[in-house]
């Protein structure tokens, strides 16, 4: 039996708007795998630690102008430049909750307007996720939680044709998850469905790319 095929690690996703609660739910959700004895790293996109993460950090914050088909293909060339480990971990068994990933990638962009299947294109070839939570929450009440901070994206205007272009991204992998619930009331439900989730991928469900 070819065990490197057999319990890989799960790739699970967060996206949502801007507040949404995405940040802390995936911090709360590794901690429970964590505490259960799950392998399992926290990662998020824009990862703004590489060179190309700080040129995204620099955009958002209005510190540089770039065309937006360049601040698109650098948010997708930051989730290539760690595909590689990306799988490795998946497959040595280490599952990996994301926040944020090629969704926000086409969501943000096509908002901006940019065509959808353009922004898809750069992102055919990352992994699919095995899941993705989408904390569901409506742009107005997002925009009332604490205020948007002074990034770049996070307008109320802005932030409505988001979720019109989150709307039209959805598929079988999405569980939409009602995030004006209590933060208790959330992660009840988001520990079931990720348990169910990684389970399926211990059983050796295949690791398969975007898009599905
Ligand atoms: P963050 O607040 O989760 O760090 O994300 C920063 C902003 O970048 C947020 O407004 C969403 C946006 N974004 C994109 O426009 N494209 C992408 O590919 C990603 C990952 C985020």
């Amino acid at each position: 039996v070819d065990r490197s095929s057999l319990s890989r690690g799960a790739l699970i996703v967060f996206e949502g708007l801007d507040r949404s609660g995405k940040t802390s739910q995936s911090a709360r959700l590794v901690s429970f795998l964590k505490e259960k004895g799950v392998p399992v790293e926290a990662w998020r996109f824009p990862d703004r630690s590489t060179r190309v993460g700080q040129m995204i950090s620099a955009y958002l914050a209005n510190e540089s102008q770039l065309d937006d088909r360049t601040i698109h293909l650098l948010f997708s060339a930051n989730r290539w430049e760690k595909r590689v480990q990306m799988e490795s971990k998946l497959r040595s068994g280490t599952s990996l909750v994301v926040d944020r990933y090629s969704y926000s990638g086409v969501a943000f962009s096509s908002a901006k307007g940019l065509d959808i299947d353009w922004c898809k294109a750069p992102e055919v070839g990352l992994i699919a996720p095995d899941l993705v939570l989408f904390l569901d929450v409506p742009p107005e009440r997002a925009a009332e939680r604490g205020g948007y901070g002074t990034e770049r994206y996070e307008q109320l205007e802005f932030q409505k044709k988001v979720a019109q272009y989150y709307s039209m991204l959805r598929d079988p992998t999405w569980e939409i998850v009602d995030g004006c619930l209590t933060v208790e009331g959330i992660e009840e439900k988001l520990r079931g469905l990720v348990s169910e989730c990684i389970d399926t991928c211990q059983k050796g469900k295949p690791v398969t790319n975007l898009w599905p």
